[in-house]
């Protein structure tokens, strides 16, 4: 049983699917947990849900695509616990669904500035308070997007190949201060951001993994709650698939 007493968390889009899920385990397993989305009111309904079933969890709304709140939540989440030793920075946008030369200025700007600039700001913020609290664990939200392409999602997957460096770079940098950062791609996972695919294409998306099966929010917070823990005291700078054998191929 991975052991998280006494830690404190943010889970970034911790509001819906992946970000709940690890939300919820991370309160499961003994941290206080900050939990950040720009729809307050799902934070708060996660929130609620973790403080039922007896943790300790708070809501902010902030949108990660803007310095200032993120800067602005993390001194909050601080004044509140006290401290901060986990950042699963995992809100993030589908972005939009057409060929390279048909994306628009503005669709490439908006998935970059979520997904990409959002986990740069996280970082840059999260890591100082972590140092203050003697060290910490970050998680980024990357996908298997972040290790091959995908036809018609260019945004999407540079903005989260760009993750896989960043997290890289910063496990370089800050190991020696007790920090460790991973990041994880998850295989196409049952949640909201997958109702923009209609029905129909859910199970040839499905075949594409080797399991033959979409995955569920919790096995991607299995991982991240083990990247959290202490037990991955020797893991960083790396990227870990939970994939279901897509990247097999
Ligand atoms: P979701 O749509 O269920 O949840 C995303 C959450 O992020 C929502 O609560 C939303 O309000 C919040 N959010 C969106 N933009 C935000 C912003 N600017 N500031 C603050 N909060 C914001 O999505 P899901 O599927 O749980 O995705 C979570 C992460 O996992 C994303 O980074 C996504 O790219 C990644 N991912 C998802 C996969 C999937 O198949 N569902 C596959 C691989 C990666």
């Amino acid at each position: 049983m991975l052991e998280l007493k006494g830690k404190v968390a943010l889970v970034t889009g911790g509001g819906s699917g992946i970000g709940e899920a690890c939300a919820i385990m991370l309160a499961h397993r003994g941290a206080k947990v900050a939990v950040l989305d720009q729809n307050i009111e799902a934070a708060e309904r996660v929130t609620q849900q973790i403080k039922s079933s007896g943790g300790q969890a708070n809501a902010l709304r902030v949108d990660v695509s803007d310095e200032g709140q993120v800067s602005k939540a993390v001194d909050e989440v601080i004044s509140q616990f006290g401290a901060l030793h986990i950042g699963v920075n995992n809100a993030g946008i589908g972005g939009d669904q057409a060929p390279t030369a048909e994306q628009t200025i503005a669709g490439w700007r908006k998935v970059l500035s979520v997904n990409l600039d959002g986990v740069f700001y996280c970082m840059r913020n999260e890591i100082p308070a972590m140092i203050k609290s003697g060290g910490g664990s970050i998680i980024n939200m990357a996908s298997i997007l972040g290790q091959v392409g995908y036809a018609n999602a260019a945004g999407y997957v540079a903005a989260k190949h760009g993750v896989v460096g960043l997290t890289k770079s910063a496990a370089l940098e800050y190991g020696t201060k007790g920090i460790r950062v991973n990041s994880v791609g998850p295989g196409f996972i049952k949640t909201p951001l997958m109702s923009a695919v209609p029905k129909e294409a859910l199970e040839p998306i499905a075949q594409l993994h080797a399991l033959k099966r979409l995955g569920e929010s919790k096995e991607v917070a299995t991982l991240v709650t083990f990247l959290a823990s202490d037990e991955a005291s020797f893991i960083t700078g790396n990227y870990y698939a939970v994939d279901g054998g897509y990247l097999a191929q």
